[in-house]
This record gives structure tokens, C-alpha cells and sequence, in this order.
């Protein structure tokens, strides 16, 4: 469990930089995140490389025993490149190339970008790639930022044709598959199909995830193409992407085959004030952010590492350190919130949090973004947290993180299908997913969030919020599990070409729970069809089904609305709190877990034989309840204050 820190030694005098180095050390900080955006610097001219400087600031860094991880430098190609090769730039839906003047302007597709990408990622690591300080290489940054992940320009247009064609083989085919007869949307070649921007109304859905589906996949390759290089010229050293909170627009479970680590960054105040909560949910963690929103997607990207879909490895490269500059508001962490986000990710099973950013910049478009320190080189509030956090961690050394007794499947894909095609403004597939999460946490449990395809044996309890694409190879493996099962709504509700399956929902899970969706409704918030023999109600989403299965819990008109056979269980709509609240504690403890009610707020999670506490209330936690009768607790105490971290050894 390492401590790091994401520096921009381009931004500031080479006179600082020894004593920013030495600083960093006795803050508690042993790896630093450099160079992601420095290739203005290194390049400053076509082939003019300028390596002086860079190679002063790694040997500084090193010198006082610093731990390196470099970026390489291809999310901000530079001017003169732009300039000289516009063919690089991705053009947005409305059709126009993105300018120079932020970052991520580049297109996935340009081949001539793909090119240049190599040329600057190769000689980056050939200067630095045997380096004795340097452990590892952050691919890029943060893929997809700023809606960057589709473009439409000439060279996506191109390159998508391509992709059909393959994928499809025929013309035929394709418009079989696309269902192109409708709207008399029929293509004589793959030459005539377009990008599905600028249509006068929704483009045909099948088309629009194609294009996801493109899209997604060139994100891949452009990664994969530096991964190559980089296990090429710097044997040893861990690959590394750094994902981004709530984002889905490509397969991250595809691009982390290709890295050693995955890596996010966090920054749970701005998600929080940007999310879908309610008013009063945003009020209460306003200074803590969402109780489960870093824990989500420290499982999640844990899960998408390990080449065959078990929890992997996990690095948080940017963690928030006090307000940021992104947010409709930017509020100051509550004191104690950057060590409690910190030792939750450890917690999770991260090996290195390191913060954004180091120094303050005072200029260009994140001057108001805090850092460790403030603009004017004085420790701002995180970095004495940090250093009271440092002088901690020896407590979790040697617990090893393990898998969890409870797996929420979650597919990419699926994300994109019920986002085109949601049928009722109510159904964000992710939203769904994440009260999934959210209400397993709520009981204390610890899951695993996995592809659909990972291997599920040991599992005792799978949840699958909404898999609208499955097929019998699923059910297959869902039942030689031997776990409880519980299938969200939507479950087998496609084809892989985006149509509804000849025997209607859900196609292919009907060998585990035989039930069909006859009829589909969406419901206007605020209104909502009550249980009648359960807690809570159906929002959102009503799923009319016949079935011979009795049904475990009906609205007041008799609508079934959870239905089960043996330890397969389908829910027909989406569930208020209250309800799923019901069914997966009702679940948990069929499955023979020990499902507990934590004080909202309040989450739990082990670390091997450590368990944490953490407390995201406003409020004091009374933590008694929930310590074995002899625990003696390593961190903190019983009384756990907002914002408060405790720890013990369970037996
Ligand atoms: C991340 C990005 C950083 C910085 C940060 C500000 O999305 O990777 O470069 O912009 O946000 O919060």
C-alpha cells in the first residue's frame, strides 16, 4: 500500500523541484505520476526532442527516493502537430473537427495520429523505459474524457465501414441484422453506411451500438498499441490506464486485458453534485460524497485487470484532495474525508492512492482545483491528513485482499443497449446498477463487480441488475454456481443485433426461471405501483410477465412483480429502496450470508482478516454494534465521528 502524488515539474522553476521532491518524502509519499501531458516540452518542434529537462526532474525525483510512474504524453498532441496534420482531430456530432486549446482532440481513428501516438510513446520509453526509478507507465490519460470516445470524422467513417464489413461479412447480413427494411433503410454496399450523427430523428438503434461498438474497440487498439510498446522497450514495469468515475463509453473490462493494473481516479465530492441524487441525499454528503460511489468503482475496476475476470489489480492514480475546479459546486471535503477515501481504497484492495495534484497551478483552466499544496507552496488541508494517514498504514501490512462472497455482474454492453433504446427517461442502466451495489453495501456485504463472463464459482449470491443480452451459456454457468441468482429486469431482452428475441424476454434464462415479459411499461417519477405483501414499490420500469411461478411479491392489482424458482429469482420492475432493500437482504440470507442494517452511512469492508468502518454520516456512529465482542480495534474507536476510519481484526 503506497502513497503518491501527480506532479507537473514542466509547470514549475527547476528550482523547486528538489525541495518539492524532499517534501513529498515527508509528507509520506513514495510515487509520483508524471509527464501525461508533456509533450509540448519534449517535443517542442517536429523531431526536436528536449530530454534535458526531463531527464533533471526524474534523477531529482529519484534522488530522494521517489517511486516513478510516467504518462505517456498522447492525450495532448501539441500544435505544430495539429497544425501540420489536421487529419488527427476527432470531429463531434454536429460534424465539426475539434480545435486545439484543452485536450483529447485527437481521433481514435486518424491513422496518421495512430502513428505519431507510437512515434512520441516509443521514444519516451526508449529514454526512460529502463529507468531503476520508474515502475510503471499510465497510458495516455483518462480515454473518453470530455466525450471523446466517438468521433465522426471521415476517418471514423471509414474505418466503421471497415469494422462492419468484418463484422458482418455480407450486405445482406447486415441488413438483416440492422432490421434496414425498415424506414427503407437498406444499403447496397458497406461503402454507403455513415456514422449515425446528424439523422433527423434516433438513428436506428442497431446502428447507433455498432457505432459504440466501433468506437469502444478502436479506444482498444490505440491503447493495446501502447501497451505493446511499452512492455517492449521497459521490461517489468506495470501498465496502467486511469479510468474515470461513472463511464462507460468503452468495454474497460477489453482495455484492461491489455494492463496490468487498472487504475481510476476519484473524486467523489464532483460525481456527487453532478449525479442523479436527490436534493437531501446530495445535502447530507455534500463534504463526503456518495457513500458508495468511490467503493463502486474500486470493485469495479478491480474487475477488470485480471485477464479472465477476477478481481485484479487496482491502483487509485487520482484521488481528490479538496475542492475541485469541474463541478456545478466544488465544496471542501469534510475534515478526515481525503485519509477515510484513502484507507477505503486500500480497503477495497488498491495498492497506491495517489493525489491530484500536487502544487495548485495558478494558471490556465484548473487554477481553482486544490492539490496537497496551495499555489503559494504552503501545505494546504490534505497534506496533513495525508501525513497523519502515512505514519498509519504499517497497521494493514501483510492483509491481503480477498474475493468477496457476492458478484454484481456488469457488462458494457448492456450499458450502451438500454442507454439507446431506455424507453422511459427513468432507466439509466448504470443508475440501476449502482442501487444494486448500493443496497448490498447497505447490509455490509463486500462484492465483487465482474464481466459477465468471469468465472463465478465460490460466489454465493450473483446479482445481475439488467444483462439485457445472455444467452443459455449464462444460464449455463449461473446455474453450476451454486449461487442464489438474482436477474434485474431487461434480463434477455435482445439479441446481439439490438431486435426482440422470437420467444420474447428473457431469452435464454428461461431454463432458470421459466417466465415470459409480455408487455413492458415506463413510469413517470413520482408515481409508483406499491408491493402489497412487501416493503417499498415498483418505479420506473413495470414488466407485465406470465408465468406458472407464484410470485414472491405482487403490486395491490395483483401484478407479480419477484418471481422465483428454487434459488433463481427474477425482479419485474425496477425497485424503489425500500424493495430492493427487501429482496436482496431476503436473498442474502437465503444465500446463508450474515446481512447486517448499517446506519445509512455507515459502510463496512474487509481487507483479508481486517475490517474497516467507515463513516460517511454527518453524524457520529455508534460503531458497538457492529464489533465482535472482542475486537480490539487497531484504528480509531468505538464513537466513530463524521468522516471517521476504524479497524480491527476479525478471527
Ligand atoms: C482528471 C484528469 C486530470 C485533471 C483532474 C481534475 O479528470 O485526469 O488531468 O484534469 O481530472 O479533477
Amino acid at each position: 500500500m503506497k502513497l503518491g502524488v501527480c506532479y507537473y515539474p514542466e509547470q514549475w522553476p527547476e528550482a523547486w523541484w528538489a525541495d518539492d521532491a524532499r517534501r513529498m518524502r515527508e509528507i509520506g509519499l513514495s510515487v509520483v505520476r508524471i509527464g501525461e501531458f508533456a509533450w509540448s516540452r519534449i517535443e517542442p518542434e517536429p523531431g526536436r526532442f528536449v530530454w534535458g529537462w526531463y531527464d533533471r526532474a526524474l534523477a531529482t525525483l529519484a534522488d530522494a527516493g521517489l517511486k516513478l510512474v510516467l504518462g505517456t504524453p498522447t492525450a495532448t498532441p501539441p500544435k505544430w502537430l495539429v497544425d501540420a496534420r489536421p487529419d488527427i482531430l476527432a470531429w463531434d456530432a454536429s460534424g465539426t473537427p475539434r480545435r486545439f486549446g484543452s485536450r483529447r482532440h485527437y481521433d481514435f481513428s486518424s491513422a496518421t495520429y495512430k502513428r505519431e501516438a507510437a512515434r512520441i510513446a516509443e521514444a519516451v520509453v526508449a529514454r526512460y523505459g529502463r529507468h531503476p526509478a520508474v515502475i510503471g507507465w499510465q497510458t495516455d490519460n483518462e480515454y473518453g474524457c470530455h466525450d471523446t470516445v466517438e468521433s465522426y470524422s471521415p476517418a471514423a467513417a471509414a474505418a466503421f465501414r471497415r469494422w462492419l464489413a468484418e463484422r458482418y461479412g455480407s450486405v445482406g447480413e447486415f441488413n438483416r441484422a440492422w432490421g434496414a427494411v425498415f424506414w427503407s433503410q437498406e444499403y447496397r454496399s458497406f461503402d454507403e453506411v455513415d456514422p449515425p450523427n446528424l439523422t433527423v430523428t434516433e438513428a436506428n438503434p442497431a446502428h447507433r451500438l455498432d457505432y459504440r461498438r466501433f468506437a469502444s474497440d478502436e479506444v482498444v487498439a490505440f491503447n493495446r498499441l501502447q501497451a505493446e510498446i511499452i512492455r517492449a522497450g521497459s521490461p517489468g514495469r506495470d501498465v496502467v490506464h486511469n479510468f474515470m468515475g461513472f463511464f462507460t463509453a468503452f468495454d474497460h473490462h477489453a482495455v484492461g486485458r491489455d494492463l496490468d493494473v487498472a487504475g481510476w481516479d476519484s473524486y467523489p465530492l464532483g460525481f456527487l453534485d453532478q449525479g442523479w441524487d436527490a436534493p437531501d441525499v446530495k445535502l447530507r454528503y455534500l463534504r463526503q460524497g456518495h457513500p458508495d460511489f468511490a467503493g463502486f468503482h474500486h470493485d469495479l475496476y478491480r474487475g477488470c485487470a485480471a485477464p479472465d475476470g477476477t478481481p485484479g489489480r487496482m491502483w487509485v492514480m487520482e484521488q481528490q484532495p479538496g475542492p475541485v475546479n469541474w463541478a456545478p459546486h466544488n465544496p471542501a471535503p469534510l475534515p478526515g474525508m481525503v485519509r477515510l477515501w484513502t484507507w477505503e481504497a486500500f480497503a477495497h484492495g488498491a495498492e497506491l492512492v495517489s493525489y491530484f495534484r500536487w502544487r495548485q497551478a495558478p494558471f490556465a483552466q484548473e487554477q481553482m482545483h486544490a492539490g496537497l499544496l496551495r499555489p503559494d507552496s504552503v501545505d494546504d488541508a490534505a497534506a496533513d491528513e495525508v501525513r497523519a494517514l502515512a505514519g498509519e498504514l504499517a497497521v494493514a501490512e501483510g492483509a491481503t485482499p480477498e474475493r468477496a462472497k457476492v458478484a454484481l455482474l456488469f457488462s458494457y454492453q448492456a450499458q450502451w443497449l438500454l442507454g439507446i433504446q431506455p424507453q422511459g427517461s427513468g432507466f439509466d442502466p448504470l443508475r440501476l446498477h449502482f442501487e444494486c451495489y448500493s443496497a448490498l453495501r447497505a447490509l455490509g456485504l463486500d462484492v465483487d463487480v465482474l464481466p459477465p463472463d468471469a468465472p463465478l464459482d465460490g460466489y454465493r449470491l450473483v446479482v445481475a441488475p439488467s444483462l439485457p443480452i445472455a444467452d443459455n451459456a449464462l444460464a449455463t454457468r449461473l446455474a453450476a454456481s451454486g449461487a442464489t441468482v438474482l436477474l434485474g429486469p431487461r434480463s434477455g431482452s435482445k439479441t446481439i443485433d439490438f431486435q426482440i428475441p422470437p420467444t420474447l424476454p428473457p431469452d435464454g434464462l428461461r431454463a432458470l426461471v421459466p417466465l415470459t415479459v409480455a408487455r413492458v411499461e415506463s413510469l413517470p417519477s413520482g408515481f409508483a405501483e406499491r408491493c402489497a405483501d412487501a416493503p417499498g414499490a415498483a418505479v420506473a420500469w413495470l414488466e407485465h410477465v406470465e408465468t406458472d411461478l407464484p410470485a414472491r411479491a405482487s403490486t395491490a392489482h395483483g401484478r407479480g412483480l419477484w418471481f422465483a424458482r428454487e434459488r433463481f429469482h427474477y425482479l419485474a420492475c425496477w425497485p424503489d429502496e425500500a424493495f430492493l432493500g427487501h429482496v436482496v437482504r431476503t436473498l442474502a440470507v437465503e444465500a446463508g450470508l450474515d446481512p447486517r442494517g448499517l446506519p445509512p452511512g455507515l459502510r463496512l469492508r474487509a481487507r483479508g482478516p481486517l475490517r474497516f468502518a467507515f463513516n460517511y454520516a454527518p453524524e457520529p456512529v455508534d460503531l458497538a454494534l457492529y464489533l465482535p465482542p472482542d475486537a480490539k480495534l487497531l484504528i480509531g474507536g468505538p464513537d466513530l465521528p463524521p468522516g471517521g476510519v476504524a479497524a480491527w481484526r476479525e478471527a
